[in-house]
């Protein structure tokens, strides 16, 4: 019985491993895998059970997803769903919380919101699983794929060598630490060139693991201007110099970002990583956008006695999604994720992604 479903899933693998040699077909899927870590931008229900204030499984969120409030910080879909169905997923990728059985075969989102690179970053907020623990839950995933692969080690690292890997991360390490000097130490212990550095060498060990872990095909996302979501609008009472200065300790994050980009595509034999450039993203598309609503959020947020970053539970939302770019005072409308990820698989722009974008790592 076990050894015929064992075959049964050899097949499976086989006729998966063919259909990705048509990916240049509309409509096809182009990787067998798709693998998610980050933050909120990402998670699509991994926080839902968690004791935490970083939620959004309640109304209004999902007010224009089919399966409603789902733990996805927007209205609909958010940037890894967009990415998926660009790569020709008919479903989206399921969160670690709930994937069970052979779903795990075609990738995993381990994403959670309030969740960064250190492991400290959005404590303030309650639970959350950061970017150490989601490696350790790839890490199960792996070894049941092995298992559903029947236990043939080179099977499964040829196959998971295929699949792409999305990593968004670091927003919080900003927002929901260093920029919260009232809960964290961070700000005090590092200046922002120094705090730039510590965050890209945690990451870039956090990399070499998933690496480890099988992952050739790899893309990186640049964080984008922090210092100009509602919340931080609020908080910095419109204050430009305030605004700038998270804007520009994040431009140091990028910066290298982009740097440990070359750094791997030069030493890691057969590994690509890549950068999806968000601030060029979001420069160009506001300008192209005209009237868009882009300094308050379309939910209504709590603003005292502190700015809050979610919408208030059943509260109400604008009728005009389109025009907003913000859904609540720090995540993107869907219209906004559409842009994003639309970008980041096709770029638009030479700046867009770097040394190319989503597509090209998929058929490279
Ligand atoms: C996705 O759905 C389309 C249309 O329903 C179908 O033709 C295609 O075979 C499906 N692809 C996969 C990989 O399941
Ligand atoms: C593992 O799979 C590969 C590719 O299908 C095959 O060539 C090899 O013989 C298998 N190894 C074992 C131990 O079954
Ligand atoms: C900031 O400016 C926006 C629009 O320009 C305004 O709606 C908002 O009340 C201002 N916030 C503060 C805290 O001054
Ligand atoms: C604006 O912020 C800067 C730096 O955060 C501060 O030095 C300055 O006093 C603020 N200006 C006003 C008018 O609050
Ligand atoms: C990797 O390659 C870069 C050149 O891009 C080099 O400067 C760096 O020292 C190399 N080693 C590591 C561990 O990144
Ligand atoms: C990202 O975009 C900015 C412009 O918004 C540009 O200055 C920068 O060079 C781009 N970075 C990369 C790595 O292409
Ligand atoms: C909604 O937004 C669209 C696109 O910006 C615009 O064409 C339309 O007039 C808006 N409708 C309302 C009712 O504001």
């Amino acid at each position: 019985m076990a050894c015929q479903m064992k075959k049964i899933l050899l097949l499976l693998l086989v006729v998966l491993l063919l259909l990705n040699l048509q990916h240049r077909v509309d409509g096809t899927q182009q990787v067998p895998c798709f693998f998610i870590f980050g933050d909120s931008l990402s998670d699509n229900g991994n926080n839902n059970n968690l004791v935490t204030m970083a939620k959004a499984n309640y109304q209004p969120y999902g007010i224009d997803f089919p399966e409603g409030p789902t733990g996805r910080f927007t209205n609909g879909r958010n940037l890894v769903d967009i990415i998926a169905e660009h790569l020709g997923f008919n479903n989206s990728i399921p969160p670690f919380a709930t994937a069970r059985g052979q779903e795990i075969l075609k990738g995993v989102n381990y994403a959670s919101g309030a969740a960064g690179i250190r492991k400290e970053t959005g404590q303030q907020q309650g639970d959350r699983i950061s970017l150490d623990r989601q490696l350790l839950n790839h890490q199960v995933t792996v070894s049941n794929i092995k298992n559903l692969l029947g236990n043939n080690e080179s099977l499964a690292t040829a196959y998971l060598n295929k699949c792409i890997y999305s990593v968004a991360i670091g927003s919080n390490d900003y927002l929901n630490n260093y920029f919260l000097p009232q809960f964290y130490p961070t700000s005090r212990i590092y200046n922002q060139e120094q705090y730039a550095t510590v965050l890209v060498q945690q990451l870039s060990q956090q990399l070499l693991t998933l690496h480890k872990l099988g992952a050739l095909k790899i893309a990186l996302f640049g964080l984008g201007f922090l210092g100009h979501t509602p919340v931080e609008l609020t908080m910095c009472r419109n204050n430009s110099s305030c605004v700038d200065n998270i804007d520009n300790a994040v431009a140091l994050f990028n910066d290298k970002v982009v740097t440990l980009v070359n750094n791997f595509n030069n030493n890691l034999t057969n590994a690509k990583f890549i950068y999806i450039n968000t601030t060029e993203i979001s420069l160009s598309s506001s300008t192209s956008e005209g009237s868009i609503v882009t300094n308050v959020p379309c939910c209504e947020v709590l603003k005292n006695p502190q700015p809050q970053t979610e919408c208030i539970p059943f509260g109400t939302a604008c009728s005009n999604r389109s025009q907003y770019s913000f859904w609540d005072a720090v995540h993107p409308t869907e219209v906004g994720y559409v842009v994003y990820g639309g970008r980041a698989y096709r770029a638009q722009s030479p700046a867009d992604a770097y040394p190319h974008d989503i597509e090209h790592l998929a058929q490279s």
